[in-house]
């Protein structure tokens, strides 16, 4: 066997044993017992996978190969440091432009490939033409929206949906623009129908992204998580390399279930996300975010230790603003302190609490809060009546009334926690400042909630040491 073929040979043999890492990494993921495990065989099959590859470019090291994975390395290693938990999710929107992007410049470097460059010049087929703008199409649609994504995500423009009055007539023309463009791309092979393919694309991506807002961000970054897979899978189908088709296929059909988890759990509907805003009515009010409405009653860190210690049932209920202000670790005392006194605590998780998927979950298991007294909304969201004080910390559109009794929301129709139909509700946050989606919350004015102000973490570790001195 010649060193080419045996370099192929075993390159294949190295894809798969990555492929299976990766699939075993996936699975490790979906729970955080098994979440580090996921993580590690994650690490060890993309190493194999880079070694792989590193073998088929040639005999000698490529100086420029090595030089940007060497560079992009270091940029990944200090952006992993410094990112806040709460930043994750713009940096995956990020992340996601990247492969976008990365997509478009593999094709174009195959239509533009000089014919005298062995290495690059591809004599481009029916097959190839059809691979390359697929993937430059998918690789622009996913780069722009992702970017539109993190803008927003970032607040460096509005989170609110842009509903163009003829959106859907214009989602329509560019398809069939793109299709156009395609049919003269695949039979002609010119770049400007294809640079034409793109341009559309682009527009696409922005505008889809531009049509959906407030609370239903999470579920556009899942699914541009789930293009980005599917435009590595084009990718790899152009490239003739196994592994990305598999790894970009993981990626994809991981990002849509996720999708479609997300959007039941929102229940909101997965084509008005794909379709950007489709069915979706434009927004009631305009301008800036709600103005609060009504009078709201305080407590003090001394009568919540108190009313938790006369209760049998506490529920917590953690959002955006416990990551904010990392009070996971003052939570797990509070709930030591109340466990150990006999009193039930449960956590109650809403599938979009935080800014990322499983955002609470992570930083309870940070904390070492127990797993089995961490429940998602559906096993604990009938037990609000039975309990006697539910504490809010740093949450407010999931557990806006709002959602359930305000037709003319923008939150309208998604599941929340009922925490309101507990005894006593106490609702921590530093103002009377709204959540991400910008509405009001009539849960702060209902004659069962009463405001603990401040901090997450200076209030709960003085409700702690009120505790402990009671
Ligand atoms: P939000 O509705 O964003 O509310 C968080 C609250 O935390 C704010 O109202 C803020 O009020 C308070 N806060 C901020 N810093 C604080 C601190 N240091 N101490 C105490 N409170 C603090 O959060 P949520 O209830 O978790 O809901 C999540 C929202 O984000 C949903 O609308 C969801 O759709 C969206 N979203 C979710 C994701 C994913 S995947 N989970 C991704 C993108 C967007 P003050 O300023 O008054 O303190």
């Amino acid at each position: 066997m010649d060193p080419l073929s045996r370099a192929h040979a075993l390159a294949t043999t190295a894809y798969l044993v990555a492929a299976v890492l990766f699939i075993l990494s996936l699975r490790g993921l979906s729970s955080p017992e098994t979440a580090r495990r996921g993580n590690l065989y994650g690490i060890i099959g993309m190493a194999i996978a880079i070694l792989a590859t590193l073998t088929l470019t040639g005999p000698q090291p490529n100086p420029l190969l090595i030089g940007s994975i060497a560079a992009g390395a270091a940029i990944g290693t200090v952006m992993a440091t410094r990112v806040g938990m709460t930043q994750m999710p713009e940096l995956v929107a990020l992340l996601h432009s990247f492969v976008g992007v990365a997509a478009v410049m593999v094709g174009y470097s195959l239509q533009l490939a000089d014919p005298g460059d062995e290495r690059m010049f591809e004599a481009l087929t029916t097959k190839t033409l059809v691979e390359v703008f697929v993937d430059v199409w998918i690789g622009a649609v996913t780069f722009t929206g992702s970017v539109l994504a993190f803008l927003k995500l970032r607040g460096s423009v509005s989170g609110r949906p842009t509903l163009l009055p003829a959106r859907h007539f214009l989602n329509l023309a560019m398809v069939v623009g793109s299709i156009v463009f395609a049919v003269l791309y695949v039979r002609d092979g010119q770049t400007w129908t294809l640079a034409a393919g793109t341009a559309i694309a682009c527009v696409l991506g922005v505008h889809l992204v531009a049509a959906i807002g407030g609370a239903d961000m999470p579920v556009v970054v899942s699914m541009l998580n789930s293009y980005s897979g599917w435009t590595a899978a084009a990718a790899g189908f152009m490239l003739a390399n196994d592994l990305l088709i598999v790894t970009g296929a993981l990626v994809g059909s991981s990002g849509a279930i996720l999708s479609y988890i997300m959007c039941r759990a929102m229940n909101r509907s997965i084509w008005n996300v794909i379709f950007g805003g489709f069915g979706a009515e434009p927004p009631k009010s305009s301008g800036g975010p709600a103005q609060p409405q009504g009078d709201v009653q305080d407590i003090d860190h001394q009568t919540l230790a108190t009313k938790l210690l006369e209760s049998k049932s506490v529920i917590i209920v953690p959002g955006y603003g416990m990551a904010v202000a990392r009070a996971q670790h003052a939570v797990r005392e509070l709930t030591e302190i109340l466990r150990v006194k006999g009193v039930t605590v449960r956590f109650a998780i809403h599938p979009v609490a935080g800014r990322l998927p499983g955002h609470m979950n992570v930083l309870l298991a940070e904390a070492n809060v127990p797993y089995d007294i961490v429940l998602e909304m559906d096993e604990i969201n009938s037990d609000f009546p039975t309990t006697d004080v539910s504490i809010v910390i740093g949450a407010n559109d999931i557990v806006n009334p709002g959602a359930e009794d305000d037709a003319s929301s923008p939150i309208y129709g998604m599941p929340v926690l009922q925490v309101w139909k507990s005894k006593l509700v106490v609702v921590n946050k530093r103002s009377r400042a709204t959540g991400y989606a910008g509405v009001d919350n009539p849960l702060f004015y209902k004659p069962v909630t009463r405001m603990l102000f401040g901090d997450a973490k200076d209030a709960v570790e003085k409700v702690v040491t009120a505790l402990r001195a009671g």
